[in-house]
């Protein structure tokens, strides 16, 4: 009984729906309201001149395959000349495309061509780092350190003795000291000051410097140099380590707070996307949205790979057939990161990304885990991202051999959710017309691999149960980025995890996953009659309306999504 008056209260709290508004710093960008996204790794989506790397061309010929799946905006991996030791994070040129990706008029054309069907690009902006081949970090190694880009970069004293262990890297360059990297050695960290300079390392420079002032002009002419070309924004990747030394990022926000003023009065219809992974930080210091996945804000793993980092451990993640899993770190987590966040942007848990493991993953494979995965994913608030071939169930590959960069140590293999789309049936897949074994990673071997060919005309496959659910998405506004969220039923009983979406003024759904390979039922205090819209089948699920409850029984790997129907009768709670 009591378990019951709890999640009443949960459900009358979701159902009067109640925010403390907070602003902003400009407004949300209204698309924001209905965007679902796509994310495009280039080398791996389609290649267009058969050299065996995915490229712009490439993705200009899958616009309508894009649009058929119902996102309405696209997120490229970094597309600028790079030395590609980090699949295109060690820019050298932030201003012109990879030669192998295309050119400058090619991607305005995409963006064009992308706006005509009604979806937006963002570009991936790698804010924190350079190549060490980039000419600006070419100049810093210099030994005369009073040209124009000596202090773009972190350099010790020739005679500094670093600490085991630190991200300074030793040098041989003419000038003497080592660099601060930010990520591989070949990445070194652009120079945007110290929140809390040591006064023990003199080259330890502050915010206001010269040098880390000049770095964010820098910044600034790079995000209007392709605003200014039509692209409606970018993910910025490692948003949160660009100031060092700053415990609470408190500088870095101010940071973003500043370009984020700067942006919404120059582009309000732009979005900045922050690889952060802590919405309350980030969504405070500007951005319009951030993820949380597997860093940072503790939650997201436990449902997938129940592991922080990139390392395989599905058997006690909560969507496996075992189900054995919780779901209390995510809800609890999540709740707290919504509520914090309110008003300011959305949060985004991804399908997958490319430095993560994909959906299919170890034995969730089946194309009815992945519905199931999907149904959750896709019916959250926030901004829904979709990894490409997620929506087609292509698996990741473990052990999959190294690639530009893709391997960051044991358990950090990034190849395997890399690996070109499988477009069609065929030795590449229709991924590209060069010969097999030219492709940027070797395909997925299995005969049966999933691909957008053999799916798109089945009503039971993956991707039109992904189309189906988007649409759904689209028609409802209770299910879509700012809809309400709660979980109903027990915490500590999650299989199935049952959760209510509402809009303001609107009815209510409910929405019911089973990840398990068990038969599960949940009870619950709604005096409603619920309708079946959506899920893995009407038969897979049963709605039995007591005098004060409901009892929702579901079969093994099953998801249903209902709308509740009787408004009118107000909600019944009981008793303690
Ligand atoms: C995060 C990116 O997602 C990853 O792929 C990259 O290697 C690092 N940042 C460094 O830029």
């Amino acid at each position: 009984m009591k378990r019951f008056f709890l999640a009443a209260i949960a459900l009358v709290s979701v159902m009067g729906g109640s925010t403390q508004a907070r602003t902003a710093p400009s407004p949300l960008p209204q698309w924001l309201d209905t965007a679902v996204f796509y994310q495009i790794y280039p080398a791996s989506f389609k290649d267009s001149d058969g050299d065996g790397i995915g490229d712009l061309g490439g993705i200009l010929s899958e616009l309508d395959y894009i649009h058929s799946i119902g996102v309405t905006a696209i997120w490229m991996n970094p597309i600028f000349c790079s030395e590609f030791r980090d699949g295109g994070y060690d820019v050298t040129d932030f201003y012109t495309v990879a030669p192998r990706y295309g050119t400058n008029a090619q991607l305005v054309r995409l963006v064009r061509e992308a706006h005509a069907r009604g979806i937006k690009v963002c570009l991936d902006l790698v804010a924190g780092h350079t190549s060490d081949r980039h000419p600006w970090f070419l100049q810093s190694r210099q030994a005369d350190t009073a040209l124009r880009y000596s202090d773009y970069y972190i350099w010790t004293d020739a005679d500094s003795i670093l600490p085991p262990g630190s991200n300074y890297v030793r040098s041989d360059a003419p000038r003497e000291g080592n660099y601060l990297k930010n990520f591989f050695d070949c990445q070194p960290a652009l120079n945007y000051g110290f929140a809390r300079p040591n006064p023990a390392n003199p080259w330890e420079q502050s915010v206001d410097a010269p040098g880390p002032q000049a770095v964010r002009r820098e910044l600034k002419n790079i995000i209007a140099f392709w605003m200014d070309k039509g692209v409606d924004g970018f993910r910025v990747d490692m948003a949160s380590s660009l100031i060092k030394n700053d415990p609470g990022h408190v500088a870095t926000r101010r940071l973003w707070h500043e370009m984020r003023a700067w942006f919404g009065e120059r582009y309000p219809e732009g979005v900045l996307i922050s690889e952060w992974s802590r919405p309350e930080e980030a969504l405070a210091a500007g951005f319009h949205i951030d993820f949380m996945m597997q860093f940072g804000t503790p939650g997201f793993p436990s449902l997938f790979f129940n592991k922080e980092g990139v390392e395989i451990k599905q058997d006690t993640c909560y969507f496996q057939t075992l189900g054995a899993g919780q779901i209390r770190e995510f809800v609890e987590n999540y709740t707290r990161q919504r509520e914090k966040t309110r008003g300011l942007g959305y949060i985004a848990l991804p399908t997958a990304n490319h430095d993560c493991q994909r959906l299919a993953c170890g034995d969730r494979t089946d194309p009815r885990q992945l519905k199931v995965a999907l149904t959750f994913l896709l019916t959250l608030p926030g901004t829904p991202f979709i990894y490409y071939g997620d929506e087609i169930g292509m698996r990741f590959l473990p052990d999959w051999p190294e690639k530009e960069g893709s391997i960051m140590g044991r358990n950090a293999n990034r190849s395997g959710s890399r690996t070109p789309m499988q477009w069609a049936a065929g030795p590449t897949a229709g991924f590209s017309a060069g010969p097999a074994d030219s492709l940027y990673l070797p395909l997925d071997p299995d005969p049966q691999r999933p691909t957008v060919e053999a799916q798109n005309d089945d009503p039971a496959s993956l991707l039109n149960y992904v189309r189906g659910l988007l649409a759904l998405r689209k028609r409802t506004a209770a299910l879509a980025t700012r809809g309400e969220w709660q979980l109903v039923g027990d915490i500590g009983r999650p299989y199935p995890m049952v959760y209510l979406r509402r809009a303001e003024n609107g009815p209510c759904y409910l929405v019911a996953v089973n990840p398990s390979g068990r038969r599960v039922e949940a009870e619950l205090p709604v005096g409603y009659k619920g309708r079946y819209v959506y899920g893995t089948g009407l038969k897979d699920v049963r709605w039995s309306a007591g005098k004060e409850s409901v009892r929702i029984a579901m079969k093994p790997v099953s998801a249903a999504v209902f709308r509740l129907d009787g408004r009118e009768t107000g909600i019944r709670i009981e008793a303690e």
